[in-house]
C-alpha cells in the first residue's frame, strides 16, 4: 500500500507514467467511467477548500466510485477532541482511499502511519500540497511540452505558500531548470529551499520587482498572500496587494509564457488578464481532475 505525502514520493519515471495516464484519461474519459465501481473515496478536510476537495470528489465520481467525508473539522468528531490517528482508523473501515487536508504540518503523515487505506496529503499547513504540484506539472507538461530547461518565476507569498514549496521540490529534479523568486522581503522563500537548490547547483535569483524578470520567464507562477498563516493582520493588509498582474505588466512577457496560479485568486491577477491566451489557471484546475483520477487509479492499483 502506498500513500502520497510529498511529490518526491514518486520518482520522475513514475510521474511520467502518471501524467501519461492523466493525458489518456483527458482524451478517453468514457474508457474510465466504471474503473472504480464499488470503491469509496473519503475526503477529510479540516481546512477550507474548493478545488482540491471537489476535484477529488469529481475524480472519483468520474471513475464510477462514490465519495463520503467532511469539509469542516467542526462537523467531524475532531470538534470533540478525536485525534487524526483515531479518525483514520475509523475512515479505514468505511472507505478504500482517503484525501486529507489539515492545518497542522505533518498531520496526514500521522494519519498514514495508522491507516489501512492509502492516504493522500491534500495540503498540510504551510508545508506541502503534492496533488497541486501534480496538477501544476501536468499543466506545464501538457501545454509547454516538457518539464525541463525552463525558467520559472514564482511570485507572491513564497514563505507560506505550500504549493510553491512542493513545486520547487518537484521541478528541482528536472534538468536545466532556473528559478526566479519574486517576493517582498517579508515573504521570501524559506532558507531550507535555497540551501537545497545551492546543494544541487540549480541556479536561482531572488528579486522584488516582477516587471524586471518578466521577459526571461517561460512560466510565471502567481500566488495569493496566505492570510490564514499570518500572525498579524496589519502585516497581511500591508502585503496583500504587493503584486497585481495586469495587462500592462504583461506587455513585457514572452508570447508563449504560461501564467499559472493554484487559485483561489484574491487581487494578485487582475480579471483583465483572464482572456489572455497565456493565462492558463482555469485550464490548470481542469488538469487537477485528470491527474487526481490518475492518482486514485495508481494508488488503488487499478489497471484499465
Ligand atoms: N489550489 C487549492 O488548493 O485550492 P483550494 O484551497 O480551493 O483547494
Amino acid at each position: 500500500m502506498r500513500h502520497l505525502m510529498n511529490p518526491l514520493d514518486f520518482s520522475v519515471q513514475e510521474l511520467d507514467r502518471l501524467f501519461d495516464l492523466a493525458n489518456d484519461i483527458e482524451n478517453n474519459m468514457p474508457k474510465y467511467a466504471h474503473a472504480c465501481a464499488g470503491k469509496k473515496l473519503a475526503t477529510c478536510f479540516y481546512e477550507p477548500s474548493t478545488r482540491t476537495r471537489l476535484s477529488f470528489e469529481a475524480a472519483m465520481l468520474n471513475l464510477g466510485g462514490s465519495v463520503l467525508g467532511f469539509s469542516d473539522a467542526n462537523s467531524s468528531s475532531a470538534a470533540k477532541g478525536e485525534s487524526v490517528s483515531d479518525t483514520i482508523r475509523i475512515i479505514s473501515c468505511y472507505a478504500d482511499i482517503c484525501a486529507m487536508r489539515h492545518p497542522k504540518e505533518g498531520a496526514p503523515m500521522v494519519a498514514a502511519e495508522k491507516s489501512r487505506i492509502p492516504v493522500i496529503n491534500a495540503g498540510d499547513g504551510g508545508h506541502q500540497h503534492p496533488t497541486q504540484t501534480l496538477t501544476d506539472l501536468l499543466t506545464i507538461r501538457s501545454l509547454r511540452g516538457r518539464l525541463d530547461h525552463l525558467t520559472i518565476g514564482l511570485c507572491g507569498d513564497l514563505k507560506f505558500g505550500r504549493t510553491v514549496h512542493s513545486l520547487i521540490n518537484a521541478l528541482s529534479r528536472y534538468e536545466g531548470m532556473r528559478f526566479i523568486f519574486i517576493s517582498p522581503d517579508e515573504l521570501r522563500i524559506p532558507d531550507y529551499i535555497t540551501e537545497m537548490l545551492r546543494d544541487k547547483q540549480i541556479p536561482y535569483e531572488e528579486v522584488i520587482r516582477l516587471e524586471e524578470k518578466m521577459p526571461e520567464l517561460d512560466i510565471l507562477y502567481m500566488t495569493r498572500v496566505q492570510k490564514e498563516r499570518f500572525f498579524n493582520e496589519e502585516d497581511y493588509i500591508r502585503l496583500k496587494d504587493f503584486y497585481i498582474l495586469n495587462k500592462k505588466k504583461l506587455r513585457k512577457a514572452p508570447e508563449n509564457m504560461l501564467i499559472l496560479h493554484p487559485l483561489p485568486r484574491v487581487n494578485e491577477i487582475s480579471v483583465d488578464v483572464d482572456d489572455d491566451p497565456r493565462a492558463v489557471y482555469f485550464k490548470q484546475a481542469q488538469y487537477g481532475v485528470y491527474v487526481r483520477m490518475a492518482l486514485i487509479l495508481t494508488l488503488l492499483n487499478i489497471q484499465v
